[in-house]
């Protein structure tokens, strides 16, 4: 007897197949096969040899491969039972669920008492294959380690595209060789993390940004996870993802994997890119309002830091929605007798000192404006000098002589009555005023790493959630330390970094579009003078970067000159007029001939509009700017191309390429094969070129 399963979407086909009842294997994923193909065949032909030095066989590369089946590499699931036995589950046969789209397999293992679930559910129209895990137990039993369905790698691959990261320093792509052996990356901080963001995208061997064949994986839990691509002895590949080991503290009857996302592409690595983006937007984010364009941001924070004075706040408020801000978020200092980071994070309740009349003032201030008001929490967090550390310092986690982080400890999250004082201080804000916006920080890891601590934040989340619908969250960690689609179940925008220097942020987010659409990804026109780079960039460049993504400022508006409001203005009101498209189009990397210039493509779902931003990095090798050729448009179709910027052209540029002095109308396939001839450009400038289909 043998068990085949096949899900099918028309660009993707995944088979699973095992031999008897054991566990199944993917036995393929790609491009779609025909129908004809019956999935007993290809399990059969999947069948490998085998020679000297090996077993009698190949071990399964199963949905969790098992240390009972010699299995050469890591198994999927590592637990022991109440006295410390390891287990080594042989798991058989015991129910299949399917229909057109979803597939949840049973396996039971009836001497051990334990169960393996397998879920499978696919978006058609995303193209994502959703996937996790489940075990259950008839005794308690210890976790060390539970994978999602195991998914094999491609074998026609050189290298995986592993993502990384620091502070200010986000979503570093690297080419990661496939060798002999693991690639392992850990998060044991308890936050997703900085460092191991949980995403790789496997390209086939040749494949670009726009074409190609390419396996995104993206990892949905904000409380430390692992991910093991690994190289078997035999030559095949595995990649598992699961939340961090020994991250369940507790033995336990059930565990479950957080949802592991999935995407094939046959169009490199956009083709990854686009689905994720799209399934966050479209299934996973829930906004208040269906009408996404995003409002323009105000964030105080390198304006004013911890220094709140009223009349300043009224002033830059006022500046801000002159130049286009929709939105006010105070940021850190508002409480407590917080006037630097050593103190009252806990203590939430407004400061008197700074607001004797309460929030009041500068909350009618900016909704007089006609601007929405947003506020800054970071509710895991206490300062052991707070007055609720002095009163309960058993809510805090970890040992009291713990090294602190940014002097600060974290809340035991799993604790009731945690919870309870956190949404009875967050709600009493909320109530008391007109407050549409939260930005939650988390800027320090924890000091242990246990699941119930992201059970507790995620309960909290959502409890205020359903209690105020029409409120805002947007989740920041020291900028991009808590982002996966775990956290955007309960938040609508991610603060990407913490650097609002226009070169690196442009790096980072171009990194994170492989993952996060537009509409969630947070961009501020940082300070003349950036504040983590000590770099100065001009207006222009600042604004450009911003407008490609969830607009925002973070300056102290004071600072600017008559020229710069201006830019400014104009480029803001540019990304009102635009992003009504935009905030639901694709954000799709361009393969640059020219490894100084940085440059994406945004295209709008119907094909009908798109904008390319042309980011010159850094001075070129060639002197003369390189053909940019473009992607994803109707070959056949007829485009209208305008230079937006046109009028920014350096005095250095003395030729006269088309688009310098007039609009071009050209074919699709011209734009794609042969690409834009644009102006010379200097270092930190960007070339925006509108397209539209004629
Ligand atoms: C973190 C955030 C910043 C700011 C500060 C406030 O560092 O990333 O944007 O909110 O906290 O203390």
């Amino acid at each position: 007897m043998s068990h085949c399963w096949r899900l099918d979407d028309g660009r993707q086909t995944l088979v699973l197949a095992a031999k008897g009842d054991r566990l199944p294997e993917i036995v393929y994923w790609g491009g779609p096969l025909p129908t004809a193909d019956s999935s007993v065949i290809l399990a059969k032909a999947h069948g490998q040899d085998f020679t000297g030095g090996m077993l009698d066989g190949n071990p399964d590369l199963s949905l969790c491969p098992e240390a009972s089946q010699t299995f050469p590499g890591q198994p999927g699931l590592r637990c022991r039972d109440a006295s410390g036995a390891v287990l080594n589950p042989r798991f058989r046969f015991v129910l299949v669920e399917k229909d057109a789209d979803t597939l949840v397999l049973t396996y039971g293992d009836a001497a051990l008492g334990l169960t393996y679930q397998a879920h499978f559910a696919l978006t058609p129209q995303t193209g994502l294959i959703t996937t996790w895990a489940c075990v259950t137990s008839t005794n308690p039993v210890h976790l060390q380690w539970l994978a999602a369905p195991v998914f094999p790698a491609p074998q026609y691959s050189d290298e995986m595209l592993s993502v990384s990261g620091r502070w200010i320093g986000e979503f570093q792509i690297k080419a990661v060789p496939w060798s002999a052996g693991i690639h392992l990356r850990e998060s044991r901080t308890s936050r997703s993390g900085h460092e191991h963001f949980p995403g790789l995208i496997i390209p086939e061997r040749g494949t670009s940004n726009t074409a190609g064949q390419a396996y995104g994986f993206h990892y949905g839990w904000s409380g430390g996870h692992k991910m093991i691509a690994e190289e078997l002895p035999d030559g095949r590949r595995q990649v598992q993802f699961g939340n961090a080991t020994d991250a369940e503290l507790a033995a336990g009857l059930r565990f479950e994997t957080a949802k592991l996302y999935t995407v094939f592409s046959d169009q490199g690595l956009n083709g990854c890119a686009v689905a994720f983006q799209r399934h966050l937007r479209d299934r996973i984010v829930t906004f208040p309002t269906a009408a996404l364009p995003r409002p323009v941001h105000y964030n105080c924070w390198e304006a004013i830091y911890f220094k709140h004075d009223i009349p300043v706040l009224q002033q830059i408020a006022t500046k801000a929605k002159a130049l286009g801000a929709e939105r006010f978020v105070l940021d850190d200092g508002w409480f407590g007798q917080r006037d630097d980071d050593t103190t009252s994070l806990g203590d939430w309740q407004i400061d008197r000192r700074k607001y004797p009349d309460g929030l009041g003032p500068i909350v009618d201030h900016v909704i007089a404006l006609g601007m929405q008001f947003g506020l800054w929490f970071e509710p895991e967090m206490v300062n052991p000098d707070s007055a609720l550390y002095r009163a309960h310092p058993d809510w805090a986690l970890g040992p009291a002589d713990q090294l602190l982080g940014r002097q600060q400890m974290v809340l035991n999250m799993a604790l009731p009555v945690v919870g309870q004082y956190l949404f009875d201080c967050i709600a009493a804000l909320l109530s008391d005023y007109d407050i549409r916006y939260i930005k939650w920080d988390h800027n320090r890891i924890l000091p242990i790493v246990d699941t119930t601590q992201t059970r507790g934040s995620y309960a909290l989340l959502a409890r205020l959630q359903a209690a105020f619908p029409h409120v805002e969250i947007e989740t920041c960690a020291s900028g991009g330390g808590r982002i996966d689609f775990g956290i955007l179940q309960h938040t609508q925008r991610v603060w990407l970094s913490d650097s609002n220097d226009a070169l690196e942020r442009s790096r980072i987010q171009h990194g994170a579009a492989l993952f996060l659409p537009s509409v969630v990804t947070g961009s501020h026109v940082g300070p003349r003078v950036c504040h983590t780079s000590g770099r100065v960039f001009d207006i222009q460049y600042r604004a450009w970067v911003a407008a490609q993504r969830h607009m925002g400022f973070e300056m102290d508006p004071r600072e600017l000159s008559e020229l710069e409001v201006l830019t400014l203005s104009e480029i803001t009101q540019w990304y009102k007029d635009n992003r009504k498209w935009m905030v639901k189009g694709d954000i799709l990397r361009l393969d640059s001939a020219d490894p100084s210039v940085l440059a994406e493509m945004q295209l709008a779902q119907d094909g009908s509009r798109f904008v390319v931003f042309s980011n010159q990095l850094d001075t070129s090798a060639q002197i003369n700017p390189r053909p940019l050729r473009l992607t994803q448009l109707d070959p056949d179709a007829t485009y209208g191309v305008h230079l937006r910027n046109r009028d920014k052209v350096h005095p250095l540029s003395r030729g006269n390429p088309l688009l310098k002095s007039q609009d071009l109308q050209i074919s699709g396939a011209w734009l794609m094969a042969q690409g834009l001839n644009l102006p010379y450009a200097v270092p930190s400038s960007i070339w925006v070129v509108e397209g539209q289909k004629l």
